[in-house]
């Protein structure tokens, strides 16, 4: 979709069909447009409004529980690994702020790579890594990582609009890939007990399986048991801007 041979016209309609302003309910999937502005970035960096808006209340949690030492020499730096990055707006905006921490970004799209690729680039930091495709069903050894090595996982936003089985992926993987005591950090709507508030996130729920009945927003209780079966405990929940959550889970 995002190939360069693409008229550049087309695509720039193309994404102004499926980019919306801030709806009521919830932003759907990736609302994805180039920045079409007075820099030229080859058609590479994407920007999704809804990242714009999260970034920073979700850097505001993020600086509660990352520990970052700037004393440390790059190859024992903690390394951050966020799966299903999209356009790499989070990583982009964490990163300075945790000098350091090293920023893996990863997706299993490939067509974000060159966004996420720009992101990492023209990081003042230096200090976000080349993208990775990671397919979050296959375990991340298949992409080098060797097991109890990773100290922080990330996840903003794929639980709900991936079926079930990608969830189960993230758990798994965090229990194996984790540090001991290491954290996942997980951002999106969740219910609480079977019970999904406010009306627009209830909306926002039916239009997911509307497009695809195997996605939808999943309940917190059933993440508590996939982390129990994986070695990993939720010891705290942060409510966030537009009905969102984050989620904090330990491994034991
Ligand atoms: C709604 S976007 C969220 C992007 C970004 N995290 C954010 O919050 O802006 C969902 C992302 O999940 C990714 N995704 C879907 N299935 C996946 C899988 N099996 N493994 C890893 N990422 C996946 C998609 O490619 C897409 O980039």
């Amino acid at each position: 979709m995002f190939k360069k041979s693409f008229n550049r016209e087309l695509l720039l309609k193309l994404f102004n069909t499926i980019d919306r302003p801030m709806s009521k309910t919830k932003d759907i999937a990736c609302n994805i447009s180039v920045n079409h502005g007075n820099e030229v970035y080859n058609g590479e960096k994407m920007i999704a409004p809804a990242a714009s808006r999260n970034k920073d209340p979700i850097l505001q949690v993020l600086k509660r529980f990352i520990i970052c030492d700037i004393e440390q020499i790059e190859d024992e730096s903690p390394l951050f690994l966020e799966i299903s990055s999209g356009t790499g707006q989070h990583v982009a905006h964490f990163a300075p702020h945790f000098p350091g921490v090293k920023f893996q970004p990863s997706d299993v799209d490939k067509n974000v790579l060159g966004s996420l690729s720009f992101y990492a680039t023209n990081c003042p930091t230096k200090n976000i890594l080349k993208p990775i495709l990671i397919d979050i069903q296959s375990k991340l050894s298949h992409y080098g990582f060797e097991e109890n090595s990773i100290d922080y996982m990330y996840n903003a936003n794929m639980i709900h609009i991936t079926p079930f089985e990608c969830t189960i992926g993230l758990f798994e993987n965090a229990g194996n890939y984790l540090k001991p005591e290491a954290l996942m950090i997980t951002y999106g709507p969740y219910s609480k007990d079977g019970v999904l508030t406010p009306q627009s996130n209830i909306d926002f729920d039916a239009s997911l399986k509307a497009r695809n009945p195997l996605w939808g927003i999943r309940d917190i209780n059933d993440l508590i048991k996939l982390g129990d079966e994986n070695n990993l405990s939720l010891i705290d929940t942060v409510e966030m801007p537009a009905n969102n959550m984050t989620l904090i889970w330990k491994k034991d």
